[in-house]
């Protein structure tokens, strides 16, 4: 089967480990199940793995990707929850130590078939396209869980999103709107200052700009470019809350900001298969849609990996095997 794999790892040049061809088609085990791809998503954490962020060496090659949507044995069209906890766990899949995502331990999605556990299988609303579906399972649900299960925030305050054109931060955005927050966003990035207004944001304001006032919630995905402006912009109680660093893991902390202004900082990642599952009946129900930046054939996956890391991206990139 066609699929993109990591072959080798390099921190400075990513793309240079990056294979697409032919695999051996995924093995099946007890309990698991084989779903063939009709569409997946590409997330930044595809590059961290080339760069040997979360793998090491002796697991490659592994194919690349979290995300998938597709049909199972039984013909019925799914969604893959990407989070492989272990057999024993019971609980919060992500609070799990011995979890993995797909393509860190087991192969991942950016091929024609992959296998995963049957319990990590929900189902697809019809009203959803498989394109959008894949969408939902990394970006889409690490922005869920940021926004309705970790931030203790209610509709009608404000929220600033940090890095407007992610595939986190455009989630974040159509999510706030849809759950009834006031929503502002930063961007180096004039266009997709505009297009994030046309999303329903409804302010947008250059990376690092002081505010109108502050606000109740900041959410994080940009690290250390963006973290000193995030604890600024916060109203005394606020919380912020971080799922990512791609600028950097190690900003100032400005430790006497967090406690003179009782800041609440809470990390965030993933989210559970109940969620994920919430989350896809949030989609039905509210209309609310991934944000697809392009659709590619999974053999063009080159050309999707350089425009992520050349930073190019508005939305969310979906291949197609
Ligand atoms: N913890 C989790 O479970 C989890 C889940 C998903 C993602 N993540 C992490 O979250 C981060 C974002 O993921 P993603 O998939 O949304 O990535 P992405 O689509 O590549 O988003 C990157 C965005 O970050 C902003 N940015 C990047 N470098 C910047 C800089 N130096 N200064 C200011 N802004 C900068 C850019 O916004 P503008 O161009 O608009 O300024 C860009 O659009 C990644 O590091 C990823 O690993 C974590």
């Amino acid at each position: 089967m066609l699929a993109v794999t990591a072959e080798s790892i390099n921190p400075d040049d990513p793309l240079a480990g990056l294979v697409v061809g032919d695999r051996p088609e995924p093995a099946s085990s007890e309990g698991w199940v084989t779903v063939s791809v009709r569409a997946a998503a590409l997330n930044h954490h595809d590059l961290w793995t080339l760069k040997g962020v979360g793998i090491t060496e002796d697991r490659l090659p592994m194919v690349l990707g979290g995300d998938a949507a597709g049909v199972d044995d039984n013909g019925e069209e799914v969604i893959v929850h990407s989070v492989i906890s272990s057999p024993e766990w019971r609980g919060d899949e992500t609070l799990d130590p011995r979890r993995s995502l797909l393509s860190e331990r087991y192969d991942g999605t950016l091929a024609d078939r992959v296998s995963v556990p049957r319990a990590n299988l929900i189902p697809k609303p019809a009203s959803l396209s498989f394109e959008e579906a894949a969408c939902l399972p990394t970006a889409w649900l690490t922005a869920y869980r940021m926004l309705f299960v970790q931030s203790g925030i209610r509709p009608g305050e404000t929220v600033l999103v940090q890095g407007a054109g992610g595939g986190v931060a455009t989630a974040l955005i159509v999510l706030a709107r849809a759950g009834g927050y006031r929503v502002w966003v930063t961007s180096r990035s004039a266009e997709k200052q505009r297009r994030a207004i046309e999303l329903g944001a409804h302010d947008a304001f250059d990376t690092g700009a002081r505010l109108p006032e502050r606000v109740d919630a900041v959410f994080e995905t940009v690290g250390a470019a963006t973290w000193s402006h995030s604890l600024k912009a916060l109203r005394p109680g606020g919380t912020l809350v971080v799922s990512g660093a791609t600028s950097g893991a190690n900003p100032p902390a400005d430790l006497n900001r967090v406690f003179f202004l009782q800041l609440r900082v809470i990390g965030s990642t993933m989210g559970t298969r109940d969620e994920l599952e919430r989350l896809a009946r949030f989609c039905d129900v509210t209309g609310a849609r991934p944000v697809i930046d392009s659709v590619v054939p999974l053999a063009d996956a080159r050309t999707a990996f350089a425009r992520m890391d050349a930073g190019e991206v508005f939305g969310k990139i979906v291949l197609t095997p």
